[in-house]
C-alpha cells in the first residue's frame, strides 16, 4: 500500500473516505498493522499503562516514546506514524516543545507530532509548526490533565463544555494544525466541528461523525486488561488466548509432554558413539 500523508488525509476528508489509525508500542504489532492497511499508527504514551504497567500517562518520557517510535517505525515504514508528545515534553517552553518535537523527527523518523490542548498550548502548537513539523491537535479528554477535568471524563456533554471544545478546536485550526484529534466527546459536538474545520477530525470516542477513528491497539486485541472504555469495541481476546498457551506450556514442561524428539538436535551420525567413548573414559 502506498503511504499516504496529509495531502492524502485531506482528500480522504473531502471525498468522505474513512481515514484508519490505531496506537502502536512495537515492531511486530506495526507490522500487524501494515499488513492490515492501517493509515495512521499513534505510538501513544498510553504505552505507560498499555506496556509498562503505569497507573497513568503522567510518568512517561521522551526517551521512552523514542525507543518505541522507532521500534513502530521499523514496523510499519508505510504507515503515517504519530509521535506522541508525552507529559513534561512541552509544557515547559516553546523552545522544550520544539527540541522534543525534533527528537522524534530526527531519531524515531515519525511524520507527526501530537499534543495535548487547544487555546492554552497554542503558542507551543506555533513554534512547533513554525520549525517545520506536521501537528496533530488533541482536545476533549485529554489524559494528562484529567486532574484538572476531575478525571477520565468526557468533556462537552453540557453547553458551556462544548463551547470549550469548540474554541479549542477553532484555535487550533487557525494555528494551522493539519490534523485534529478529538477524545471523548458527544457526536453532535464532533460533528459540529469536523462540519466546521476543513482539516480531517478524527476521532476516539466521538462517534461516527468525524472523518476517522482512532483505538488503542491494547484495548482492540484485548492485551490490556485494567480497564475498557464506553468507545472500546474489542476484536480479540489476546490475552485469553495466552494465558491460555502459557498454562499449556507450564503443564507440559512439569509432566514432560515437552520438548518431544521433534524439538531436538541429536548429534551428527556416528558423532555419539565417539561421544559416548570419550564420556566413559572421562568419567
Ligand atoms: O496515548 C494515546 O494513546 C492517546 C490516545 C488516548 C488518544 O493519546
Amino acid at each position: 500500500m502506498p503511504k499516504k500523508g496529509v495531502l492524502e488525509f485531506h482528500q480522504m476528508k473531502r471525498a468522505g473516505e474513512k481515514i484508519t489509525w490505531l496506537t502502536a508500542y512495537d515492531y511486530p504489532t506495526a507490522t500487524f498493522e501494515e499488513a492490515a492497511g492501517v493509515d495512521m499508527i499513534l505510538v501513544g504514551d498510553s504505552l505507560g499503562m498499555c506496556v509498562y504497567g503505569y497507573p497513568g500517562t503522567v510518568p512517561v518520557t521522551m526517551d521512552q516514546c523514542i525507543v518505541h517510535s522507532e521500534a513502530v517505525r521499523r514496523g510499519a515504514p508505510n504507515a503515517f506514524v504519530v509521535g506522541d508528545m508525552p507529559f513534561g515534553s512541552y509544557q515547559v517552553s516553546d523552545e522544550d516543545a520544539v527540541r522534543n518535537a525534533a527528537r522524534f523527527l530526527k531519531e524515531a523518523g515519525v511524520d507527526a507530532v501530537k499534543l495535548e490542548g487547544g487555546v492554552r498550548v497554542i503558542s507551543r502548537v506555533r513554534a512547533i509548526l513554525d520549525a517545520g513539523v506536521v501537528v496533530c491537535g488533541h482536545i476533549g479528554l485529554t489524559p494528562q490533565s484529567s486532574g484538572q477535568l476531575g478525571g477520565h471524563k468526557a468533556q462537552g456533554r453540557t453547553l458551556e463544555s462544548a463551547q470549550m471544545v469548540v474554541e479549542d478546536a477553532r484555535a487550533l485550526a487557525e494555528a494551522g494544525v493539519q490534523l485534529l484529534l478529538l477524545e471523548a466527546v458527544p457526536p453532535e459536538v464532533a460533528g459540529f466541528i469536523r462540519a466546521e474545520l476543513s482539516i480531517p477530525v478524527l476521532g476516539i470516542g466521538a462517534g461516527e461523525d468525524v472523518d476517522g477513528q482512532l483505538l488503542i491497539v491494547s484495548d482492540v486485541l484485548g492485551t490490556f486488561q485494567a480497564f475498557t472504555p464506553k468507545f472500546v469495541k474489542k476484536y480479540a481476546d489476546l490475552a485469553g488466548v495466552s494465558t491460555a498457551a502459557l498454562t499449556e506450556y507450564v503443564r507440559d514442561v512439569r509432566t514432560g509432554a515437552f520438548p518431544e524428539e521433534e524439538h531436538c538436535y541429536r548429534m551428527l551420525e556416528g558423532e555419539h558413539d565417539k561421544f559416548a567413548a570419550w564420556a566413559k573414559g572421562a568419567g
